[in-house]
């Protein structure tokens, strides 16, 4: 036992000590603070985190919509809620909620109502950028999943469009240059594009994310023309079982297929297989130092993907957030104030 836990210590801090140097400079050039609320609005986290434990357990899929929402919003204009915009006829309607996919609906629902909870306690005080955030963490852990420390003070922006999305988010079809020149470009570095993609532990794909790696990689078309870095087996029975064509945009895949409601190192464990859906997730063993790391934590145990994922999520939600008198709280998450 006592073995079996300095083992642990030593690889979280061989792991840890990767991303140490960079998650140092994000802390301390993070304007948000823990417990930002703790005078203004007391109860406002325990809303939010009652609210997922009363919610999440009969709908677990809003753990992997409300995480990726949070990713999506900080990827586009800082973690501001712009994520959370309806479109306006200023930006001819077309905001970031716009190229979301459809399922995301059901959390942009479970996040008004958290949002119509902490307004009610506090009116005005606590922002929808904070509330995405709590409310991400909560569903994930509500769901047995990792916990982390959710430093708050975030601003809500007054902009939201769909082409930024489109440019700022990364593609499914991404090679590993390319996805790292993504992260960087928002103060993040190789660990933390290693283990926040370890988000596609939970979840589900639509076919078209990543129908072209089952019938259409090189552009000849065909199930003979399937991405050969895929496990010819699993690309088989995926277009046999699951997507007909490529661009089959309503067939949905778990992406870690058999626990796609729990986290744990199976989408680890199947990039290792040659099983990850995306090429952006076989990207990741394609470079030495993130297959290294891969390696590291598909042994487990779970506890050491737990943490560095913590970590890296609160470096995440640090990424260009409005603070002071930036930006405004949002009454309403859809709609800028008045
Ligand atoms: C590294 C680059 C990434 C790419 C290219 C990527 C791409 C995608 C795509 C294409 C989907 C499926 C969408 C669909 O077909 O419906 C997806 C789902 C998902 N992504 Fe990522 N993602 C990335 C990183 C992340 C990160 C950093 C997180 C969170 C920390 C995340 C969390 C999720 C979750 C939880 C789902 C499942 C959503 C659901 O079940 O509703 N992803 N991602
Ligand atoms: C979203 O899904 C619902 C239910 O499956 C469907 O009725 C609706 O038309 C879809 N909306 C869009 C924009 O695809
Ligand atoms: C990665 O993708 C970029 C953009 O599509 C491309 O220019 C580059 O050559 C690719 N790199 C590798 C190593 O395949
Ligand atoms: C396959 O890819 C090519 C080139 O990207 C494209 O022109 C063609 O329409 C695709 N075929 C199918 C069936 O999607
Ligand atoms: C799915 O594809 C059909 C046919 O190409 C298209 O009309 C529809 O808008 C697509 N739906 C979504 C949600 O992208």
């Amino acid at each position: 036992m006592a073995a079996r836990s300095a083992m642990l210590t030593l690889l979280l801090s061989a792991i840890l000590a990767v991303g140490g140097a960079a998650a140092a400079k994000a802390e301390s050039s993070g304007k948000l603070r823990q417990g930002f609320y703790s005078h203004s609005c007391p109860r406002a986290e325990q809303l939010v985190a009652r609210y997922a434990r009363r919610h999440v357990p009969r709908s677990p899929s809003l753990a992997a919509t409300l995480l990726r929402t949070h990713f999506h919003d900080c990827f586009v204009r800082g973690c501001d809620a712009s994520v959370l915009l309806n479109g306006r006829k200023k930006n001819n309607g077309e905001a970031e909620k716009e190229a979301a996919p459809n399922l995301t609906l059901r959390g942009f629902a479970f996040l008004d109502g958290a949002k119509a909870l902490v307004e009610e306690e506090c009116p005005g005080v606590v922002s929808c950028a904070d509330v995405l955030a709590l409310a991400a963490r909560d569903a994930v852990a509500a769901i047995g999943g990792p916990f982390w420390k959710v430093p708050t003070g975030r601003r809500d922006g007054r902009v939201s469009r769909k082409q930024e999305a489109l440019d700022q988010i990364p593609a499914p079809t991404m090679n590993f240059t390319a996805l790292l020149a993504s992260f960087r470009s928002k103060g993040l570095e190789l660990p933390d594009l290693v283990w926040l993609s370890g988000a596609h532990t939970i979840g589900i794909a639509h076919c078209d994310s990543f129908g072209e790696r089952l019938y259409n990689f090189t552009g000849r078309g065909g199930a003979g023309d399937a991405d050969p870095s895929l496990d010819t087996a699993y690309a088989a029975t995926l277009r046999r079982t699951k997507c007909a064509t490529p661009t089959d945009n309503t067939t949905i895949v778990e992406m870690d297929p058999g626990s796609f409601l729990t986290f744990d190192l199976g989408y680890y464990r199947g990039l290792l297989k040659r099983r990850g859906l995306f090429q952006s997730d076989a990207a990741l063993i394609t470079d030495a130092a993130a297959r290294a790391d891969v390696e590291s934590v598909a042994k487990g145990p779970p506890e050491v993907f737990f943490q560095v994922f913590a970590r890296s999520m609160v470096r995440l939600g640090m990424v260009g957030v409005k603070t002071g008198a930036q930006g405004e709280i949002r009454r309403h998450c859809a709609v800028v104030n008045g």
